[in-house]
């Protein structure tokens, strides 16, 4: 016999790397309880397998692989390669239906963060999946093959015991490293490395990063319509010129009992205030909500969707601070933030040192989700990201002119 008799070592990696995501991925599905966390990992193993099973195919396609033992009945050599070739079914549609899932989520919004690290988008022009009864449909079928693999899995392992045992050469063997395994004959060397694994690397890179191919309601790419809303109302004559390299506006909460945090890059304001003139002080603040960036990729990429700040829609948020008072401690003023199209008022307390033409100011304010229509889709009642969002101001500015 010329052909090889063992796997190639591509081959057996590429074999228990799977199996072992698969099971996982299997105990995984059914443990998520709501964690998002598990989620994510779901998610980010399942693409794995996918990748790694289109290398693993691309590889069987340049490879040959052992002949099934000689002394296998037809029926038996029928059976297994048919347990095979389901196999490689299942190693494409499991992954391909979580996708879907994901993809045509109607009631969460929530982003596909590849291990933390990158954007992965959902499937284009599945949309008119994205209702009740699709999804169900097409989360029944992913849950439904996870059985279908279990049953091949039992096909699978048995056969491979009852090949080991009674087939000359044992088939356990062969899928298993030299150390362990049957010696190797001689067989042509292995080839298609690049092809195999470049295909893979460049289907991920191509989804996750290719421009316009991939457009999901995950997709962090997601650009402003408009350059920006206009500030109309009540323009205010500044006298401070705001240091933006020495100033911040940042946000913070909880998720999932942890502390988000965040800030946004790009904001402007206009600030009329004389300690001695309070009833003229005034501000406006214009900040661009796609900005805005989050400890976490997942995060950020959260707040892109249409149900947090929806930059596409609604480039600009605003803050209108008037009523200025002085306090014990410092100032108070009355900070009204208008996100999308919802207004709120709250109090904004603040600190302020003015040294000759420079100014000084920290301050905060803390502002309720629900009323400003934030995450309402997904998490309206707060039971995984909490009510609360502290908003923290450090502004650094000196007097114009
Ligand atoms: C080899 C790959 C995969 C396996 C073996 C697998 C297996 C499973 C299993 C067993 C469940 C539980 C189903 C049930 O509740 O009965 C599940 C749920 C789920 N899977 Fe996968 N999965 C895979 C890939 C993926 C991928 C790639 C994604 C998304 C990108 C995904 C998304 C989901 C989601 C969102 C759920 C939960 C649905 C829900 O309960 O709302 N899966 N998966």
């Amino acid at each position: 016999m010329t052909a090889t008799s063992r796997y190639s070592a591509v081959a057996i990696v590429l074999h228990w790397l799977i199996a072992a995501g698969i099971l996982f991925m299997i105990w995984l599905g059914w443990n998520m309880d709501d964690n998002e966390f598990r989620f994510q990992l779901h998610k980010s193993i399942g693409i794995t397998i996918l990748m790694l099973t289109v290398a693993r195919i691309i590889w069987r396609l340049m490879n040959p692989v052992p002949p099934l033992p000689a002394g296998m009945k037809h029926h038996e050599k029928a059976l297994s390669r048919f347990v095979h070739f389901m196999f490689y079914a299942l190693m494409l549609l499991m992954p391909l239906t979580g996708w879907l899932v994901v993809s045509t989520s109607y009631d969460f919004d929530i982003p596909t963060v590849i291990f933390g690290a990158v954007s992965w988008p959902d499937i284009p022009g599945v949309g008119f999946l994205s209702n009740e009864l699709g999804h169900s449909i097409i989360l029944n079928v992913h849950s439904k093959l996870a059985w279908v693999l279990i049953g091949l899995l039992a096909l699978h392992v048995l056969g491979a015991l009852k090949h080991e045992v009674t087939a000359e050469a044992g088939v356990l063997k062969r899928m298993l490293p030299g150390i362990f395994g049957s010696p190797d004959r001689p067989r042509p060397p292995p080839q298609g490395y690049f092809l195999a694994f470049g295909t893979a690397i460049a289907l991920f890179v191509i989804i996750a990063f290719g421009p316009g191919l991939f457009t999901g309601s995950s997709s962090s790419q997601a650009t402003p319509a408009s350059p920006g809303e206009e500030v109309t109302a009540n323009q205010v004559e500044p006298n401070w010129d705001v240091d933006y390299e020495a100033s911040s506006i940042a946000f913070s909460g909880t998720h999932e009992g942890n502390r988000y945090s965040g800030e946004f890059s790009d904001w402007s304001a206009e600030i009329f205030f004389d300690p001695d003139n309070l009833d003229r002080a005034r501000a406006r603040v214009s900040v661009q909500t796609s900005t805005a960036t989050a400890n976490k990729k997942l995060y950020t990429d959260s707040l892109k969707s249409p149900e947090w700040f929806d930059p596409s829609g609604h480039p600009a948020a605003t803050v209108d601070l008037t009523g200025f008072r002085k306090t014990e401690d410092g100032y108070t003023a009355n900070a009204a933030i208008t996100i999308k199209d919802s207004t709120v008022n709250v109090p904004f307390t603040f600190d302020l040192q003015i040294d000759g033409e420079t100014a000084n100011m920290q301050g905060e304010a803390t502002v309720q989700r629900g009323p400003l229509d934030l995450g309402q889709k997904s998490d309206p009642g707060g039971e995984w990201v909490g009510e609360d969002v502290l908003i923290e101001v450090g502004v650094t500015a000196s007097r114009t002119g």
